[in-house]
């Protein structure tokens, strides 16, 4: 397993941000809703991608992938319908295939995913959305079984315990929109991935009206045609790359971004000091010397995602004083917490609440990556500790950010990858 070698580092220039892999996944998944030739632009290179495009392939695709540019024919072979617990399990989003195959085929069966160190990641409202649909679902030795004669529009309400879902929306949104009759889904996700799907099955002859807002109506039609789409930013890896610039005091510049994804994390990095030059696609920070202590809280989109609460939380352990996480979509994602404290970060945690007690340093320790957003917050880190930080079993890394070390040395930072046999 690879490991990534940090040193303290000033970043400078500008940053081109990739296609996003949560708008990538289900719009991906969208093509088995079809016989027809689909071509997706913009696709970031990652072991997720690549992992959804082994399951396509299983299911019975043909597919390219090159520069970029996803085209995915059907073979004409006859239709299969399950996804191998094999793939399920390294990439849970590959749940979100369900609902298309199940539309298509009348039958489906995916591997149930496992939780992961986020937290349990349970999929009862997938299941729920498309049992309102009619599918007739079993859980049997570890897969989803799910078939039905025709599904057929209802009203469901999608809300669970932590809010709203990303991918129950997307795979009951899948789902309806080659059922008969109308479907409404009553609290729905609200993320950008969300309309930028709707906004694909729309262009493949679907019917939806709402998408981005908690109430989606989808009047299903009788079969879609292809697709040709361009991925949007990914406005995580934008994130990602400004919490590095205000943690080292850095002035650069992103490009290749839709500001309008990134309001609530501007906001809680402007007071914490930073000042932004935005732009039609391209945000330039400018870092404050001295990082103000905030309190945020995680909440389904438009509140601050769950997914930069990591890479806010490394950028706090060098604030001037006491800040405050509240972590509200995964109560325990908060595995960083204790390879920070090793590199002399002061976090205390209780239930979904972390106190963090800025430190003047930080120091370069071997610390372990444990999911892809604690292991950019361990490289975040890394980047303003003193000394050289060992970051272990940076696959993890590799599942989200696109040729993450060679964006960030271009931007002058001091990291390398050491292959590990
Ligand atoms: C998507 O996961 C993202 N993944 C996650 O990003 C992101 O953290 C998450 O949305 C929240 O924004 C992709 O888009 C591929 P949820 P998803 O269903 O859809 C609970 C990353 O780092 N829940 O919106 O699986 C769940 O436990 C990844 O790129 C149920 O209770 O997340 C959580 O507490 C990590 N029942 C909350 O809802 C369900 O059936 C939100 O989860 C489904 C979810």
């Amino acid at each position: 397993m690879d490991k990534f070698i940090v040193y303290n580092s000033k970043l400078k220039g500008d940053v081109t941000i990739s296609g996003a892999k949560n708008a990538a996944l289900p719009i991906l998944s969208a093509t088995l809703l079809t016989d027809k030739l689909c071509v997706l632009k913009n696709v970031p290179d990652l072991l997720d991608i690549r992992t959804m495009l082994k399951i396509l392939q299983t299911l019975g695709k043909e597919i390219s992938f090159k520069q970029g540019t996803v085209v995915i024919k059907s073979t004409g072979k006859r239709e299969k319908y399950t996804a191998p617990y094999s793939l399920v399990r390294t990439m849970r989003a590959s749940f979100c295939c369900l609902g298309p195959l199940l539309a298509k085929n009348r039958k489906a069966k995916v591997a149930l995913p496992g939780g992961c160190v986020i937290g349990p990641r349970p999929v009862d409202l997938h299941i729920k959305g498309l049992m309102k649909l009619g599918a007739d679902i079993k859980i049997n030795k570890g897969y989803c079984i799910a078939s039905a004669k025709r599904l057929k529009g209802a009203h469901i309400y999608l809300g669970g315990q932590f809010g709203s879902s990303v991918l129950a929306t997307a795979n009951v949104m899948m789902a309806a929109v080659l059922s008969k009759g109308i479907t409404i889904i009553e609290h729905a996700a609200c993320e950008p991935e969300i309309i930028a799907l709707g906004i694909a099955l729309k262009k493949m002859g679907a019917n939806i009206e709402g998408e981005g807002t908690p109430i989606i109506t989808i009047n299903g039609v009788d079969c879609l045609n292809g697709l040709d789409e361009t991925v949007i930013p990914d406005r995580i890896e934008a994130a990602t790359f400004l919490a590095a610039a205000l943690v080292t005091r850095s002035d650069i510049t992103i490009k290749k971004v839709n500001f309008k994804h990134l309001t609530a994390v501007l906001e809680a990095m402007e007071n914490m000091g930073a000042v932004f030059n935005i732009k039609e696609d391209s945000i330039g920070i400018k870092s404050p010397k001295v990082i103000t202590p905030v309190s945020v809280t995680t909440l389904p989109y438009p509140g601050f995602p769950t997914d930069v609460q990591a890479q806010l939380m490394s950028c706090l352990c060098f604030a001037k004083g006491i800040s405050m996480i509240t972590e509200k979509i995964y109560p325990d994602r908060f595995m960083h917490i204790a390879e920070l404290n090793r590199m002399g970060a002061g976090i205390q945690r209780s239930g979904p609440y972390a106190i963090i007690e800025g430190r003047r340093r930080l120091f370069g320790a071997e610390v372990m990556a444990s999911d892809l957003r604690a292991s950019a917050a361990l490289v975040i880190a890394g980047l303003a500790a003193e000394d050289k930080t060992e970051i272990l079993r940076v696959y993890h890394i590799d599942r989200g950010y696109e040729y993450i070390e060679t964006k960030l040395r271009h931007l002058g930072a001091k990291v390398k990858r050491v292959k590990q046999k």
